[in-house]
Parts: structure tokens; C-alpha cells; sequence
């Protein structure tokens, strides 16, 4: 690409949280962006980078190039990385605190020098800045540099909106939330109804002081020029609808599954094939079950899913990754149980969850309902098993089984019992129980798939979007 051709474009510096459910859906952003006729400038942390390159099994790091397949059908994405400051040894899953708390202290120097370097070797374009919700510092940069700052939400609306109205649940005097006394709230714009039961662990933790400050990316998200979510407009409509009077926002998803000119493999694990053993089985009678890239739970859990999943007979495919239950080295499953599940089960560390969910043979998945597994789910229109652990889930898990009926809890409670989980499973892979809940993913099924159709929702929104930020470029 010659720098002249460039120069004409609008240009996006896009920065993505550094975790596997917010760097799928920003290259998905990317990707349109760039088909849309944007360049785009995309930077990953070094240590996802390495990580990356491992998956893809290149030794030299600086060989790999996640875009350059894009570039290849006249994409114009330029990738680059950004240290974070510690050594690549740091086991960042391990040490997620100490990690996150110098991603907000440390980083943001570095990323404004770098924004600073790219944009005075670029003179011409037109700059934006595109970065995930959570970094709080997005609008101290945009500010500096005087460029147009989009923020990407890649989590429900719902949630969004409990975070943005933090100020009017202290009014009607919520805070603190200490004790496990459930309340129903009633009166946050678009919301019909939300128990504190099912609020973020971090909502029911803190004082006060200390939410705000933790929160405080919702404080700054106030000063960005526009909000994109990866949601789907038609289930969270009233929603979305009421944040738009405050500032634009748009509805612009399911963005993992429009179909783009390149594809882009971003698994930051090498991937298992699992197409083989699955095709073996018959349509609907394996149950997936992912607890997805992050989040960790204790041996005794891992266990009695291990047992419910022998008592209830069914087929299963499990991508249990090392490290879930806080130790690197383990997976957590009891001695033996890989060669007592003989042809029964698949375990495996990570695989191409997608195509997974798109085999026929594949029926249920037991999840803990991260945003992009439950969107991936309803893509499929397979119904769930909700085990929410921490972060946005315990609401992703109220949208999912309370409003849109395509899933069943796990537990009422934090224990997990091998004899309950055995009994979901049957329910939910049952032909005859699980009718009503196949009919509702069915139709979820159909408005995701609606909603990508060139005259649905996310494209709409989508050129919307393109046009109001031309004009604010300008
Ligand atoms: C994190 C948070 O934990 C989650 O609550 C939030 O909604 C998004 O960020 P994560 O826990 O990794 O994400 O879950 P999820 O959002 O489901 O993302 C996992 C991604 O990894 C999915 O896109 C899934 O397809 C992919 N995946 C998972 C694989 O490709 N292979 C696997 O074996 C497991």
C-alpha cells in the first residue's frame, strides 16, 4: 500500500483488551472497518503476540503477521505490539491483579507515547482512536491528541448499563451491597427489571469509593465520541434504546460472524481437532462444555462436573485448559477420569470452539457463560447450561435462561453436585425436555442470522455508525 493511498483514508489506531473474548470481536471490528475502506493500525500487547505465534507454531516472533492474509485480499491493517512492561515468563492469568492494575498505572504512557509517534509519522490521515471500555485512560489520550474516541463494548448492553448508572443506584441508596438480602431495581432507563443477585461480583463487593474507583472507565466511557456494542440490537433494544439519548451508541453485533473477505485465525492456543470423533456421533447428542479462556474455579467444581458428566451418560467434548484451577500445570480433572470416559468423552485443552458449535453432532453447551460463548451459542441455536463464575456472567446467565429461554441454570446455589449436574444434563439433552428450549434458540438462531443480512440491524447500525463518524472526522 503506497502511503499516498493511505493518506486518503480515515485511520483507525485500535487497541484491544488483552484477553481472548475482546481480541476476537476487535479484529472481527477491524476487519469490517477495513472493508469498509479504512486503514487501520491494530496493536496487541507483546505477550499475546508471543502467544499467538506459538499457536501458530512460528518460532521467530517477529515473523508473524495476524493480518497478513488480510493484506493479501487489499485489507490496508497494519499490526504492531506494545510491551506491557513485564517479562514474557509473568503468568498474567496467574497474577491478574497485579497485571490489571499496572495495565491502568503503567500502560497508558506507553500507549500515549506510541499514539503520539504513529500519528506524526502519518501526518495526513485522518486518525481515530478505537479502544476496548475498560481502559479508562482512552479519553486522556484521545483528548491529547485531539482525536475522535470510539469506545467498544464487547459485553452485553445490560451489563454496560448497570455500570453507567452507578450514580442513580447510589440515589435510591443501593451501596453498600453487602449482604446477600436480594433486591429487584426497577428504575435504571430501559431496564425493566434486574435482581442484585445476579449483579458482577464487583458490583456487590465494594463500598462505594472503592466501586467508583474500580469502575472508573464508566466515568470516562461518558466523554467518548461514540459507544459501538457487540450486542444484537433486536434482543436488547429498549436498552440500547435509552443509553442513545444520552450519547450515540449502536448496536453492532453478532461482529464475530459477518463475513469478511479474509479470515483471520486468533486463537491464542494451538487448537485440537475434534471434527474426527464428532462426526462419529449421531446429530444433537454431544454436549460441549467450555469455561472459556479466563476465569478459574476450584478442583472439588471441576470434579463433580467430571462425575455428572459420567452419570448422565451423555457424550461430551470438554476443552479444559490448563491453569483453571489456579495452578499452570493442572487441568483439575481426578486421576484417571481421561481413561474412564473410554469413547464417551473428548478432552481436550482448546479447539476451535465455532466449529464445535457448528458440528450436528453437537447439542447442548454446558457454559459459564462468557458474552462471546453465549453469542456463539445462540449462532448455533444450541441451548445452555448456565455456570456463571465471575465478571459479566451471572448476568449474561439472567439474559440467557430468565429472558430469552434458551438455557437452564446449573445450580441455584455456589455448590455444584455430580447428581444436579448429571440431572441438567439429561434435561437439557433430552429430546422431549428440552423441546421448548430448542424452539426458543431456533428463534433467537434466526434473528442473529437476520440481524447480519445486508438489510438487518448490524449492518445498518454499522453504516450508520460509518456515516456519523465521517462527518465528526471532518
Ligand atoms: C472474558 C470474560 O471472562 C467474559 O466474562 C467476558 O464476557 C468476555 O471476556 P472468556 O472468559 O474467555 O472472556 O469467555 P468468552 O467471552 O466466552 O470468550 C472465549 C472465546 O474463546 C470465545 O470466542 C470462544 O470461541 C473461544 N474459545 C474458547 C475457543 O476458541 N476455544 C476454546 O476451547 C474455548
Amino acid at each position: 500500500m503506497k502511503m499516498e493511498e493511505r493518506q486518503l483514508k480515515p485511520h483507525a489506531i485500535i487497541i484491544p483488551l488483552p484477553h481472548q473474548g475482546h481480541i476476537n470481536p476487535f479484529i472481527n471490528l477491524s476487519l469490517k472497518l477495513a472493508s469498509n475502506g479504512f486503514a487501520i493500525t491494530f496493536v496487541n500487547l507483546e505477550f499475546i503476540h508471543q502467544m499467538l505465534s506459538k499457536s501458530h507454531h512460528i518460532n521467530a516472533t517477529n515473523e508473524f503477521d495476524l493480518f497478513a492474509e488480510a493484506r493479501k485480499s487489499g485489507l490496508d491493517i497494519c499490526y504492531t505490539t506494545i510491551s506491557d512492561g513485564f517479562s514474557p515468563e509473568f503468568d498474567r492469568g496467574i497474577h491478574l491483579e497485579e497485571f490489571w492494575k499496572s495495565m491502568l498505572q503503567n500502560f497508558p504512557a506507553r500507549v500515549d507515547e506510541f499514539v503520539g509517534k504513529t500519528i506524526k509519522s502519518d501526518p495526513y490521515l485522518d486518525s481515530f482512536l478505537v479502544i476496548d471500555t475498560f481502559f479508562s485512560w482512552a479519553s486522556q489520550v484521545a483528548e491529547k491528541y485531539n482525536l475522535v474516541n470510539v469506545s467498544f463494548w464487547t459485553e452485553p448492553a445490560l451489563v454496560f448499563s448497570l455500570g453507567y448508572h452507578l450514580d442513580l443506584m447510589k440515589e435510591n441508596g443501593l451501596f453498600p451491597l453487602k449482604d446477600n438480602t436480594d433486591k429487584e431495581i426497577n428504575y435504571i432507563p430501559g431496564v425493566q427489571s434486574v435482581h442484585t443477585r445476579d449483579f458482577m461480583r464487583y458490583l456487590k463487593e465494594s463500598d462505594f469509593a472503592t466501586l467508583s474507583n474500580k469502575l472508573a472507565f464508566m466515568t470516562e466511557v461518558k466523554k467518548a465520541d461514540f459507544i459501538l456494542h457487540n450486542i444484537v440490537h433486536e434482543l436488547e433494544s429498549d436498552t440500547i434504546s435509552a443509553l442513545n439519548k444520552y450519547q450515540p451508541n449502536y448496536a453492532i453485533g453478532p461482529i464475530n460472524f459477518v463475513k469478511n473477505s479474509a479470515t483471520v485465525h486468533k486463537s491464542l492456543w494451538s487448537e485440537s481437532d475434534c471434527t474426527h470423533w464428532l462426526d462419529l456421533k449421531s446429530p444433537g447428542s454431544v454436549l460441549y462444555v467450555s469455561f472459556g479462556s479466563l476465569v478459574h474455579t476450584s478442583k472439588c467444581v471441576i470434579e463433580e462436573i467430571a462425575y455428572g458428566l459420567l452419570l448422565s451418560e451423555v457424550d461430551f467434548i470438554w476443552a479444559v485448559r490448563a491453569g483453571i484451577v489456579g495452578s499452570a500445570d493442572t487441568n483439575g480433572l481426578p486421576d484417571g477420569f481421561e481413561d474412564e470416559i473410554k469413547d464417551k468423552g473428548l478432552i481436550i485443552p482448546w479447539c476451535n470452539q465455532i466449529t464445535v458449535l457448528e458440528n450436528p453432532a453437537v447439542g447442548g453447551f454446558l457454559t459459564h457463560c462468557g458474552w462471546n460463548s453465549v453469542m456463539e451459542s445462540l449462532w448455533c441455536g444450541t441451548p445452555m447450561i448456565c455456570y456463571p463464575v465471575d465478571f459479566d456472567q451471572p448476568i449474561n446467565r439472567k439474559l440467557v435462561v430468565d429472558d430469552w429461554k434458551v438455557g437452564i441454570n446449573l445450580c441455584d446455589d455456589t455448590s455444584v453436585d455430580r447428581k444436579e449436574v448429571a440431572e441438567k444434563i439429561k434435561y437439557l439433552m433430552g429430546e422431549t425436555s428440552s423441546k421448548s428450549l430448542r424452539q426458543e434458540s431456533n428463534k433467537v438462531k434466526e434473528t442473529l442470522r437476520n440481524a447480519t443480512e445486508i438489510d438487518g440491524s448490524l449492518e445498518r447500525n454499522f453504516d450508520q455508525f460509518i456515516n456519523d463518524l465521517k462527518e465528526k472526522i471532518h
